[in-house]
């Protein structure tokens, strides 16, 4: 199932980055606003409730300066966010990581991480298509 998803946003990826524009990162756009009470996620962006999340695909867990992650998140800093630990994270973060402090209930929607993965892509100088695994 994971891997159907995965293939899926890779394919809608590709178009996305090809044409510039799309429906599906229009749509991380718009569910971004469930997180903009927690973070911020312009480049240079200051901590707020949680870290800043400019460039957060590929990036290393709790990597930002500046902001005091829980234990249980920074004892993940030798791990990468890639879009599989992105899609776990963001469907139950305390299942993924029990012991976090984003106190936020998960996005149950498939198609919604997807979008939403999509759009962090964006969130970089040099945007990268969403690589799966
Ligand atoms: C109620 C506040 C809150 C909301 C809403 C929230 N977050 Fe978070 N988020 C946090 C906190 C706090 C942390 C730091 C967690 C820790 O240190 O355990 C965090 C951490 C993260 C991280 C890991 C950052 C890193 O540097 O490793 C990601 C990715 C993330 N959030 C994405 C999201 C997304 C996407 C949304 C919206 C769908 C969202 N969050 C909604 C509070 C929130």
């Amino acid at each position: 199932m994971l891997r159907i998803f995965l293939v899926c946003l890779f394919f809608y990826s590709n178009a996305v980055f090809a044409e510039g524009e799309s429906p599906t990162i229009d749509k991380g756009e718009k569910l971004s606003h469930s997180c903009t009470m927690c973070h911020t996620f312009d480049k240079g962006g200051h901590n707020h409730f949680g870290p800043n999340l400019w460039n957060i695909a590929g990036s290393p867990v709790a990597h930002v300066d500046g902001y005091h992650f829980s234990d249980a998140l920074g004892k993940m800093h030798d791990q990468t966010w890639t879009d599989g630990s992105l899609d776990h994270f963001l469907t139950n973060p305390q299942a993924f990581v029990p012991g976090t402090k984003m106190a936020f209930g998960g996005m149950k929607n498939a198609d919604d991480r997807a979008a939403m993965i999509a759009w962090l892509h964006t969130l970089s100088d040099n945007p990268a298509p969403p690589k799966g695994n």
